[in-house]
């Protein structure tokens, strides 16, 4: 049985009492708040105007899967050629692609909790297995070496990364990275990896990308794509790169499938890869400056405690204080202050005791949240 998204479902509930005129401060939409840039509105404009509105090639534009590869080359030091690219409909669709193509039935997959709220959805529908492996806060929310080798057993097909990551904004080290890798090779197991904020990280934190480390490109998918960097997740476009025989699999599933992303958005991601490097900068400044106030004040409160995080757009804080659960937090908030947040229990067992706050949000909305978020929990 599949559960309905947690962070879907939330935001619904939002849009309720809004319309009943409840003024909610949503900070539970994983998503930019700025605009599109307009380059890249532009270029979707034109090649409307173009009447580029036909079916295209399957596996994405030639000259998008280009731009992918070299920046994949440039940026992320994998030796990717463009008959390794996929363009798939988000991220999203590319992990699922993903699993559908390399998961036979039972294989077990190894996914860090908490963690991104369809992974495991995901590994289901795929005929999958999901074997969590815990990010823990007194860890600093990295991966234990001794405990991923334990839950590794003669079914696990693949381990999922997310660095930077979802739900808590921690970004592995390269030497974790290292370690996954030595693990993958030794154990024979494919890493899919979920690289999705690697542009939002702080404080000059280093996002390294494990298919560049050496022998692991032909057992890597690395999963990417335009919604969070470039604030585009309506748009729907997104990537993955692995070896050749893994990416034809893959173009058999979206072939059958969604087809391909829609024609003029991908034009208006050449344009993204290819030119928006200071709107990513600038945009990445400004979630700093929204993070460091948010995380800041909200450890003002003595209910709520709340680890820095280096990279995405998330608040993990600590709710045990409150003497809630995750879902009696999330609800008395919501009730109360008129702040919309996801229970951490959204994201995984190990989320229980959490919640997840989105700080990508105009500052003024973010000094609106915190003294309502205050007052209701001094009155605990
Ligand atoms: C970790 C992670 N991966 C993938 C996605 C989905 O991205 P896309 O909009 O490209 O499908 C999200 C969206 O919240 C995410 O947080």
């Amino acid at each position: 049985m599949l559960n309905p998204s947690e962070t879907v479902a939330l935001p619904d509930k939002a849009r309720a009492l809004r319309q009943a005129g409840v003024d909610v401060i949503d900070l539970s939409e994983g998503e930019p708040y700025f605009d599109t840039p307009e380059k890249i509105k532009l270029a979707a404009k034109e090649a409307l105007d173009e009447g580029f509105v036909h079916y295209v090639s399957s596996a994405g534009l030639k000259e998008l899967r280009q731009a992918v590869a070299e920046k994949l080359r440039t940026e992320n030091k994998i030796d990717v050629q463009e008959s390794e690219v996929i363009v798939t409909v988000g991220a999203k669709q590319a992990l699922f692609t993903a699993f559908l193509t390399v998961l036979n039935p039972g294989d077990e997959v190894l996914i860090p909790e908490p963690g991104y709220v369809s992974y495991q959805a995901m590994v289901i529908v795929a005929g999958g297995k999901q074997v969590s492996v815990n990010l823990l806060e007194t860890r600093d929310f990295r991966l234990d070496e001794e405990e991923i080798k334990e839950k590794i057993t003669e079914k696990t097909k693949a381990v999922i990364l997310n660095s930077p990551n979802n739900p808590v904004g921690a970004v592995f080290p390269k030497e974790d990275l290292k370690m996954i890798a030595d693990i993958a090779k030794d154990c024979n197991l494919l890493v899919i990896t979920d690289e999705i904020y690697e542009k939002i990280v702080y404080d000059g934190v280093q996002h390294y990308s494990i298919a560049s480390f050496p022998e692991m490109k032909d057992r890597t998918i690395t999963v990417n794509g335009f919604s969070k960097a470039y604030s585009m997740t309506g748009w729907r476009l997104g990537y993955a790169a692995a070896k050749k025989e893994i990416i034809d699999n893959m173009l058999k599933v979206q072939q059958h499938s969604v087809t391909h992303p829609t024609s003029f958005v991908e034009k208006a991601g050449i344009v993204a890869l290819k030119e928006c490097e200071e709107e990513v900068k600038w945009m990445v400044k400004a979630y700093k400056e929204c993070r460091d106030y948010f995380v800041n004040e909200l450890n003002k409160t003595d209910k709520l405690s709340c680890w820095m995080p280096k990279g995405a757009f998330y608040a993990f804080p600590k709710i045990v204080e409150t003497k809630f659960s995750s879902e009696e937090f999330a609800e008395y908030l919501l009730k109360e202050a008129h702040v919309l947040a996801v229970p951490g229990t959204a994201f995984g067992d190990l989320g229980r005791g959490y919640a997840r706050m989105v700080y990508s949000r105009p500052m003024d909305e973010l000094e609106e949240a915190i003294p309502r978020i205050r007052s209701v929990l001094e009155k605990l």
